[in-house]
């Protein structure tokens, strides 16, 4: 039945190359999109046009309750079934009803928490021991139901901890002297793990986990031709420094593509120490040759510009960055593809390129959007839906 389900997904392989080419996989425009430009052409989940011979390969798949509760069970609390439950599906008088029903039944497992947690793990790229309070943040929000928001603007409990002797979380304080709380933006183990020169690995961290693209991350309309490649940021070019690191090289790479919107976020991350706390003044370094030196402001941007999420997003300090993540629609977007990553047991998003259309998550972004950001209930969906109970 896999086999099924990865000749279906093939089939949209075409779409996510297509996508994937033009950097806007997720968050990307979708003016090109012929069925969009004839706006009201119905679609299935999949986002293939009903009524077209697209439709075949899709409708060749049969509804199976019971061959879905089995994937799902397997996904979800990395157990099968029990016969019984597969059984009392198959003879139920509506068994929508009740393969629906166990689904909620799952959510409510706590294997379901263990395996959320495994997830987080693995989206954050950490975990164990110091460095399970941000997994388990994003774990917490989502097995509770609570607000996607609350993984950058939790100002308190936003270091709890798993207890695998009870199943439960347990409320945590991050305890490292941030002036201010900001969900896993300000959580010490990730700080510590991704300590780097300038703080750019913190950056980049944010930017790969949570916009699902790798840098750069911001593109212009215009594009400028620029020593050995082109210049294609919306910031002005001499935003960021030349020196001691000249950003503005363009004899092999324009280093402006990325440093201009990294340079812009790192200052905000480069008060935490090598242990993850926050210190008075900053605790980076800047790579220069023979010594490196603690970095100062002039390092990273010019007199005058000031820290920023985006181009005309400005954000002075860590409370506002995690404002202006929870009201991006590039972080939703990618929180939800991430989780149809899982339901369809993909690998991941940036690092392995398993990359998602729009099209095909463009119903439970809408319903993240307008659930309050609830990702249980679109995980929920998800696991209800055409292409999950089809084979
Ligand atoms: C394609 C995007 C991109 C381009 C182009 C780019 N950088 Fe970077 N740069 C990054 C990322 C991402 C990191 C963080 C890497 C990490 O630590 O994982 C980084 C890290 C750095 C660092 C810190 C290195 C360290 O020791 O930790 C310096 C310095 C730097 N870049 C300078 C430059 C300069 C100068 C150029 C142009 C010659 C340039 N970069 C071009 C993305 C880019």
């Amino acid at each position: 039945m896999d086999q099924r389900r990865s000749k279906v997904t093939l089939g949209l392989g075409a779409l996510v190359l297509a996508a994937a080419a033009c950097q806007g996989s997720l968050g990307g425009s979708t003016q090109s999109d012929p069925e969009n430009e004839q706006g009201q052409t119905p679609v299935d989940l999949a986002g293939t046009a009903i009524g077209t011979d697209k439709q075949t390969v899709l409708d060749e798949r049969n509804l199976s309750f019971t061959d879905a509760i089995r994937t799902a069970s397997l996904k979800l609390t990395d157990n099968l079934p029990s016969l019984q439950t597969i059984r009392d599906m198959e003879k139920a008088a509506d068994q929508r009803v009740a393969y629906e029903q166990a689904i909620d039944t799952m959510f409510d497992s706590s294997t379901f928490k263990r395996r959320m947690l495994r997830w987080a793990r693995d989206t954050f790229r950490q975990g164990g021991g110091a460095m399970d309070s941000a997994p388990a943040l994003l774990a917490r929000i989502v097995v509770e139901g609570r607000p996607l928001a609350e993984l950058f603007t939790a100002s308190s409990n936003n270091c709890p901890s798993f207890d695998g002797a009870t199943n439960e979380f347990v409320d945590g304080e991050c305890a490292n002297g941030a002036p201010v709380q900001a969900g896993v933006l300000t959580n010490p183990g990730t700080m510590k793990q991704f300590y780097s020169s300038m703080a750019f690995r913190r950056v980049r961290w944010v930017q790969e986990v949570f916009a699902c693209t790798k840098f750069p991350a911001e593109y212009s309309e215009i594009t400028v031709e620029m020593g050995a490649g082109q210049f294609t940021s919306p910031w002005d070019f001499t935003s960021i420094s030349n020196t001691p690191i000249n950003f503005h090289d363009t004899s092999a790479v324009v280093c402006a593509n990325c440093h201009t919107s990294m340079n812009h976020i790192a200052p905000l991350f480069a008060n935490f120490d090598q242990n993850g706390m926050w210190k008075d003044s900053v605790q980076v370094m800047t790579p220069t040759a023979p010594d490196p030196q603690k970095t100062a402001f002039s390092h990273w941007l010019s007199p005058g510009e000031a820290t920023a999420w985006r181009f005309g997003k400005p954000t002075k300090d860590l409370a506002e960055l995690g404002q202006a993540l929870a009201s991006d629609p590039e972080v939703t977007n990618c929180m939800v593809a991430r989780l149809w990553n899982l339901t369809m047991s993909k690998e991941d998003i940036v690092s392995d390129l398993a990359t998602v259309p729009m099209k095909v998550v463009a119903p439970f972004i809408e319903q993240t959007a307008t659930n309050g950001g609830n990702l249980k209930e679109t995980l929920k969906a998800m696991l209800k839906s055409d292409d999950f109970t089809r084979f």
